[in-house]
């Protein structure tokens, strides 16, 4: 499936190494991701989530607070039943991880991410899906290789969605809807300015089907609204004050997810 970031030709598994026919080889590291980003494709020595970002997510996520999304996307492939899932910009793995549990084993499961230190944890964490570090812009696997590319919260690049999808495959893609966090805007921002709910142009795709999810969350610890803050991109926008006045006085807050289903256009 996998095919070589430099010339393209597809990857085959000798040892502990994924080779092409031009020699070109890429290690499986011990936590068994491969790393498909060559230096020449990265933008800074570093791309993607750093390690503290990754982190705070894994606690974020790990105490159930996205679990509701989870869920809506696992009913979502379970009903599909697909024999192959990228999820493209997996982060740490949360959702992929998850979705493998809900899925029959026979379900294929690959999740990358430009972020080494994202990738590393996912790996660990769930050794049954396949991980590598990659760009989306240019994903290292072989054409119409997967029935559904799952994006939660990531870029992506429509000429390569379109390639790596199966005709007639389908793309889930998750986004913020228009009170997604709204308490936390409220505190950095005089006048709030609210999600754009239209339905984004997918380029080769068509829009399928729309579900909206909104809950409140309860705030159990102040540490849980610190995990939150440091992954997303609006804590840039706290100084210590506001932010310090933010945590000890926000009891929950507004989650509001937009999941769309898009198809490719034959
Ligand atoms: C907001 S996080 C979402 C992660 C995961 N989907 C989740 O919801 O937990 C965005 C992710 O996109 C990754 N990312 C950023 N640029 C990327 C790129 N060009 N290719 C692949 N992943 C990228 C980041 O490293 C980060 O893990
Ligand atoms: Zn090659």
């Amino acid at each position: 499936m996998y095919i070589c970031p430099l010339c393209r030709q597809p990857l085959q598994l000798t040892d502990a190494q994924l080779q092409c026919a031009s020699r070109h080889s890429f290690d499986l590291a011990k936590e068994g991701y491969v790393n498909l980003l060559p230096v020449q494709h990265k933008n800074s020595k570093d791309p993607g989530d750093n390690k503290q970002m990754i982190v705070a997510r894994r606690a974020f996520l790990q105490s159930g607070a996205y679990q509701p999304l989870s869920d809506a996307i696992n009913t979502v492939l379970a009903a599909a039943d697909p024999s192959s899932i990228l999820d493209s910009g997996c982060g740490e793995g949360y959702y992929s991880g998850r979705l493998q549990q809900a899925l029959t084993p026979a379900t294929a499961m690959y999740g990358i991410d430009i972020s080494k230190a994202a990738v590393k944890y996912a790996a660990r964490q769930y050794p049954a899906i396949q991980f590598a570090v990659a760009s989306a812009y240019q994903l290292p696997f072989a054409d119409n290789s997967f029935d559904w590319v799952l994006r939660v919260y990531a870029p992506s690049d429509s000429t390569e969605l379109q390639r790596v999808v199966k005709p007639q495959g389908r793309l889930l893609s998750v986004n913020p809807g228009p009170n997604h966090l709204i308490e936390m805007k409220q505190a950095v921002y005089p006048e709030v300015k609210l999600h754009n709910d239209a339905v984004k142009e997918q380029p080769g795709f068509s829009h399928v089907k729309r579900q909206r999810l909104c809950y409140t969350l309860p705030i159990a610890e102040p540490a849980q609204l610190d995990n939150l803050l440091q992954m997303v991109p609006l804590a840039w926008k706290f100084n210590s004050e506001n932010r310090q006045a933010f945590v000890s006085a926000t009891r929950s807050i507004s989650i509001d997810f937009l999941l769309d289903v898009y198809q490719l256009s034959s």
